[in-house]
């Protein structure tokens, strides 16, 4: 049962709206076509207090909650996907992650450093283990007072424009023993080893880039790493609970660019008029309206229930799951009947149509595929770990071990 929003969260909701639907709304085309990360966007985001509204007060923040968070990037996101997406990085995934589970200087570091607007980039990805993130190969060797760590990441957001880096490693002790996997925190440009290799050429989300980041014998103290609450060996379990918050913003940002179209097609088809009426007043013009509506209201309330199960903690990982397969699968399919009922002007590049149509179409691939998160909620349900990998193969690091 979600709980209906209070006067509050109806002011921070209409503050949000204000915002996105004026200056956000106004430079998103622009934002696409320059491919230029949005800084102004940032300002205006920080100017009205959403980015870092999770960081506890303590740290500067608001100690806001993850519905909250989702009110404002929903609203970003229809008007620009960039916006909702700067929102999720600002307030869920690696701060939260260093929130929870940071020692005070490396909570006090990132918090300042959000609040001034700088958007972490997390980075577990890597050119061989993408949806095996377990696989990753990236490592960092303990060598006495230092950890160096080697490896590459890829499909990194942020990666060149984000300066806190908040990265996955598999750790390993003085002898080479496996320990377990670690978050190390890592400055670009006041870290030598860390490189930002190459841009990709997205199809959509243009406004943030995507970037392979490499890791060349960078090394780090011991105080760059995140201690997760219950120890190395469950450090990759302790970093991905945080992970569900972001994958909660990801199922929002699709929300938000699906109402968004469905907005834009609600006034189009009174507008629009063929054989003498507005086509809004063909059935099979209204059964697509109202099938749109449908899925709408079914995701969102599945995106608000999912953020309101992490209240005091993280998103419960089945809900977090469950709500972003349903709101990308379904975004992607509300942003298309929005452009077909537009006709011709749906396919031109001088409405928003077609650049919410590239926008969408990410949110069942990043974040974790709509396919391994079903077995997120396939394992959740049943109660039972799902091995995925054929027997007798290791993953490469251990063995090699
Ligand atoms: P693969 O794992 O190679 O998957 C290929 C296909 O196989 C998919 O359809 C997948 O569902 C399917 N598949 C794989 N395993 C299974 C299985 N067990 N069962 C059923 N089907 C399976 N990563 C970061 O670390 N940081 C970021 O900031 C980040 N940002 C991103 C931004 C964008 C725009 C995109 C597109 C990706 C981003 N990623 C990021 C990477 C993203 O998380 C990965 O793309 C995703 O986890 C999938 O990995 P992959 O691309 O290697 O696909
Ligand atoms: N929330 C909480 N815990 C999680 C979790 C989540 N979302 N995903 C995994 N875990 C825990 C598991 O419960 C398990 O804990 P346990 O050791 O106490 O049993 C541990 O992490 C390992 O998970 P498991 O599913 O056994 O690991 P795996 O090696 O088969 O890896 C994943 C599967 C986790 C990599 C895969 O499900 C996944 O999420 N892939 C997508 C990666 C991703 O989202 N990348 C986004 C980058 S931005």
């Amino acid at each position: 049962m979600i709980t209906a929003l209070d006067k509050d969260r109806i002011r921070l909701r209409d503050q949000a709206r204000e915002l996105a639907q004026g200056p956000i709304r106004a430079r998103a085309a622009e934002v696409d076509r320059t491919e230029q990360y949005p800084w102004d966007h940032v300002d205006a985001m920080k100017d009205a207090g959403f980015l870092g509204m999770t960081i506890p007060k303590a740290y500067g923040g608001q100690s806001k909650d993850w519905l909250d968070a989702v009110l404002v990037i929903e609203e970003m996101a229809k008007t620009c996907s960039i916006a909702g997406r700067i929102a999720v990085e600002t307030n869920m995934g690696a701060v939260s992650a260093i929130m929870a589970y940071g020692s005070e200087e490396q909570r006090k570091l990132a918090a300042d450093m959000v609040l001034s607007g700088d958007k972490p980039a997390i980075c577990i990805t890597e050119p061989d283990a993408g949806s095996d993130a377990s696989g990753m190969t990236t490592r960092a060797d303990k060598r006495g007072n230092r950890y160096v760590l080697n490896g590459k990441k890829h499909w990194i957001t942020g990666g060149g424009v984000s300066r806190l880096h908040l990265i996955f490693a598999k750790i390993f002790d003085e002898q080479g023993n496996f320990e377990g996997v670690g978050g190390f925190l890592a400055i670009r440009d006041e870290t030598q080893g860390l490189e930002i290799v190459k841009r990709e050429p997205t199809m959509g989300l243009r406004g943030i880039p995507e970037a392979e980041v490499a890791f060349n014998d960078m090394e780090l103290p011991p105080s760059a790493l995140i201690m997760p609450p219950r120890g190395l060996k469950k450090g990759f379990a302790d970093l991905m609970t945080a992970y569900n918050s972001q994958r909660v913003g990801a199922g929002t940002v699709a929300l938000g660019i699906m109402e968004g179209a469905y907005e834009l097609a609600l006034d189009w088809t009174e507008e629009r008029e063929q054989f003498g009426r507005p086509i809004n007043e063909f059935q099979g013009v209204q059964w697509r309206l109202a099938d749109m509506s449908i899925r709408i209201a079914a995701a969102q309330a599945l995106i608000y229930k999912a953020a309101e199960s992490g209240k005091g903690g993280f998103p419960d990982k089945i809900m977090a799951a469950q709500a972003k397969i349903y709101t990308s699968e379904n975004a992607i399919q509300v942003v298309n009947e929005a452009l077909q009922l537009f006709g011709a002007r749906g396919y031109s590049r001088n409405l928003p149509l077609e650049r919410m149509a590239r926008d969408v179409r990410m949110f069942t691939i990043g974040g974790g595929t709509a396919e391994v998160l079903r077995n997120v909620v396939a394992s959740g349900l049943l109660g039972k770990k799902l091995p995925q990998t054929r027997d007798g193969y290791m993953p490469k690091m251990q063995a090699a071990e």
